[in-house]
C-alpha cells in the first residue's frame, strides 16, 4: 500500500485487460491516476472512483493529448500500452497493416511522450513505462511479423529516451511478456479453428503452465512507477513464465 503515494499517473488503454489493471493497482497504491482509452464506455465503470480521472481518448490524437497534458499538469507516471496485433507473416501483410502497426504501436508512444514529457522535465521527475513484447527484438515469433517489428521499435524508442533524460530525473523502461490473458488474446484464442487447443498451446508455450494475468504484468508496472525502480532505465523487462529462457 502507498507505494505510489502523491504521484500522479497517466495509464492509456485503461479500458481493458493490462492497462485496466495497472491503472486499479496505481490507484490501489495511492495514485491519482489519469485512465485513457478510444473507448469510453470501457471506463465507465472507473469514473467517479476515488483516484481515478477517466477520459476517452485515442492516443493518436495530438490536440487531444496536447489538451489533457494542460489539464492533468505534470505527471509523474506515464503508462504506455495501447497496441495491437497483426496476426501474419511478411507476404500477407499490406502496406496499409504494417504501417497501422507502426502507427498504433509506436508512433502513438511517439506522441503521447511528446505531450507529457516537458512537465515531467518540468518537475525534474518522472517513469516513463512502455508495454513492447518478447515478440519483439528479444525473438521472432511465426506469423507476427508486423507486430513484432512495432514493439522492436517500442525497444528502440525506450532505450533512447531513456539515454536523452537520464541525467533530467526521467526513467523510461519497456515491459516484454509473453502470452497474458486479456481480452484480445482471448479474441485471438476464440478467432482459431480450435480455441480449446489453442487456449492450452498458448498456456504451454509458457515453461510454468499457464499464460500471464493482466496482475502479473500490472505488479511489475507498479514497481517501475514507484521509486523502488530508481536504478532501473532502459531496461527491456521480460516477464514471460520462462517462454524464452
Ligand atoms: N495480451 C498479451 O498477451 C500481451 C503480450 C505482450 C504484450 N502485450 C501488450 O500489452 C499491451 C496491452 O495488451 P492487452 O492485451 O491488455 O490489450 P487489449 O487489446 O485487451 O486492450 C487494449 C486497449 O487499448 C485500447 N485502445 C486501442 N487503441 C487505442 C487508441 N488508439 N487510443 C486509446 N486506446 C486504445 C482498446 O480500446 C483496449 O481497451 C499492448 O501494448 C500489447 O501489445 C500484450
Amino acid at each position: 500500500m502507498n507505494r505510489l503515494k502523491g504521484k500522479t499517473a497517466v495509464v492509456t488503454a485503461a479500458g481493458q485487460g493490462i492497462g485496466r489493471r495497472t491503472a486499479e493497482m496505481f490507484v490501489a497504491e495511492g495514485a491519482e491516476v489519469w485512465a485513457l482509452d478510444l473507448n469510453a464506455e470501457l471506463l465507465a465503470d472507473l469514473e467517479g472512483q476515488d483516484g481515478l480521472n477517466a477520459v476517452g481518448l485515442n492516443v493518436l490524437d495530438r490536440n487531444a493529448l496536447s489538451e489533457l497534458a494542460t489539464r492533468t499538469g505534470p505527471v509523474d507516471v506515464l503508462f504506455n500500452g495501447v497496441g495491437m496485433v497483426h496476426v501474419g507473416d511478411i507476404m500477407n501483410c499490406t502496406d496499409d497493416e504494417f504501417e497501422a502497426a507502426l502507427r498504433v504501436n509506436v508512433i502513438s508512444m511517439f506522441g503521447v511522450i511528446k505531450a507529457f514529457l516537458p512537465g515531467m522535465l518540468e518537475s525534474g521527475n518522472g517513469s516513463i513505462i512502455n508495454m513492447s513484447s518478447v515478440q519483439s527484438s528479444v525473438r521472432g515469433f511465426p506469423q507476427r511479423f508486423a507486430y513484432a517489428t512495432s514493439k522492436a521499435a517500442v525497444i528502440g524508442l525506450t532505450k533512447s529516451v531513456a539515454a536523452d533524460y537520464a541525467n533530467q530525473g526521467i526513467r523510461c523502461n519497456a515491459i516484454c511478456p509473453s502470452a497474458v490473458d486479456t481480452p484480445s488474446m482471448r479474441q485471438r484464442i476464440d478467432a482459431m479453428p480450435d480455441p480449446a487447443q489453442a487456449m492450452a498451446d498458448f498456456s504451454a508455450r509458457q515453461p510454468v503452465g499457464r499464460m500471464g494475468t493482466p496482475e502479473d504484468i500490472a505488479s511489475l508496472a507498479v514497481y517501475l512507477a514507484s521509486e523502488e525502480s530508481s536504478y532501473m532505465t532502459g531496461s527491456t523487462v521480460i516477464i514471460d513464465g520462462g517462454a524464452v529462457n
